[in-house]
């Protein structure tokens, strides 16, 4: 409560018809150290309101020409001056008028002859107020501004992301058929050489095959993505057995397995035949992309476990292995197509693994999570079992 008025201080309007009031109010005011207007009647104080817009209005109830009431509603009724705090100066102490000055607006009263304190403590009190107010709206004007810059940055992306998928999709298969054609034509080549007995060379050639079957591969991958995103692959659908899927899958890695010195087993929680309406193929690529992973990441010489099991309504297929896993944070990104963690530096690969199982996990209305195997990791591909 300086006594230093500056240019900025908060502005009270007083309205009064007599002029001993005004001073005396005005006096306090300013004391306070803020900056005082003043009207002498109900209608000069609807136009300085609206010309001053100040922060407060000290209003008397009693006035020739519009009275206090009539004026506050006045005041309510105009957009310009309706958020003005409006504090009433009244020597009717009867409830009656508190609750008709209430009724019009007011946000409080003060009891004439006026006590000067009262006055003083009131009026900053509702004008710290009003500032949180003020303060709070400009908060929140602010943060829908913030959320509407957001959601325009989101769909911009979501726009650039649907051309990238859209481009990358269109690239992989227009590609395809010339890098057949270059396997192919790597193929006669080899067959030419075989006849001259030419070793070298075709040592040479079966690598650049080896890389060309790599590209097709990635291609492939994203090719089905691109399907399995159209809707297209629902046609692939058809009764299968689990079981030989699964185990079929184990088998072929086996080889793989024994070059890294790593056991790897398959647990069926039922012995025979699963059978369910999956599309085969995808199934197999999901399995086998999970039991890659896990070959990949587990120790040399350690473990690595797929197994199968079923309820009444879905289907889980869990491999597990006992190699450094995913951290939580990292877990929703590697989903992700082209994603790949720091640690699978130096392994091979691209990250399309994972966004292809996620995405058949999904055509078969299932989820990929992922859990600690203490040490390690165990992904988990649920499915729905089809009715
Ligand atoms: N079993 C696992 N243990 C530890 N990290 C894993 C495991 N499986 C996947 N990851 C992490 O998730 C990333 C993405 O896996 P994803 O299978 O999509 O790609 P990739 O294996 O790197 O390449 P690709 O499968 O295309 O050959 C990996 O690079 C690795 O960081
Ligand atoms: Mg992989």
């Amino acid at each position: 409560m300086g006594e230093i008025r500056s240019d900025d201080a908060p502005v009270v309007l007083v309205v009064d018809d007599t002029a001993a009031n005004l001073g005396l109010v005005v006096e306090t005011l300013e004391a306070e150290g803020l900056r005082a207007a003043v009207a002498r009647d109900g209608q000069e104080a609807l136009r300085r309101a609206e010309i001053v817009k100040p922060d407060l209005i000290l209003l008397d109830v009693i006035m020739p020409g519009l009275d206090g009431f009539q004026t506050c509603r006045a005041l309510k009724e105009n957009p310009v001056t309706r958020d003005i705090p409006v504090i009433f100066m009244t020597s009717l102490s009867q409830t009656e008028d508190k609750i008709n000055g209430f009724r019009v607006g007011a946000m409080d009263f003060v009891t004439k002859p006026l006590q000067m304190e009262e006055v003083a403590v009131r009026v900053q009190t509702h004008l710290k107020l009003r500032a949180l107010q003020r303060t709070q709206q400009e908060q929140n004007v602010r943060l829908e501004e913030e959320i509407k810059t957001r959601i325009r940055a989101q769909d911009a992306l979501l726009e650039v992301l649907g051309a990238v998928k859209h481009v990358s999709n269109a690239i992989a298969h227009d590609l395809r058929t010339p890098l057949a054609e270059l396997r192919s034509r790597l193929e006669i080549l080899m067959l030419g050489l075989k006849k001259k007995g030419d070793d070298e060379t075709l040592n040479q050639l079966e690598v650049a095959v080896a890389d060309v079957d790599r590209v097709i591969g990635i291609f492939n991958a994203l090719l089905r993505l691109a399907e399995i995103d159209a809707g297209v692959r629902r046609s692939g659908f058809i009764e299968a057995d689990l079981t030989a899927i699964v185990s079929d899958a184990v088998e072929f890695y086996q080889p793989v397995a024994e070059l890294r010195g790593i056991s790897l087993s398959l647990h069926l929680r039922k012995q025979g035949k699963l059978m369910a309406v999956v599309d085969p193929l995808l199934m197999a690529q999901a399995i086998g992309n999970l039991i890659d992973n896990a070959l990949k990441f587990a120790q040399e010489g350690g473990e690595v476990a797929v197994s199968l099991d079923e309820s009444s309504d879905s289907i889980e297929i869990t491999v597990a292995d006992d190699g450094p896993g995913i951290p939580v944070a990292e877990r929703s990104k590697v989903t992700e197509r082209f994603y790949r963690g720091d640690r699978s530096r130096g392994t091979p690969g691209v990250g399309l693994g994972l966004a292809l199982v996620k995405a058949v996990a999904t055509l078969h209305q299932g989820t990929l999570v992922f859990a600690d195997n203490n040490p390690g990791l165990a992904a988990t591909m649920t499915i729905r079992r089809a009715e």
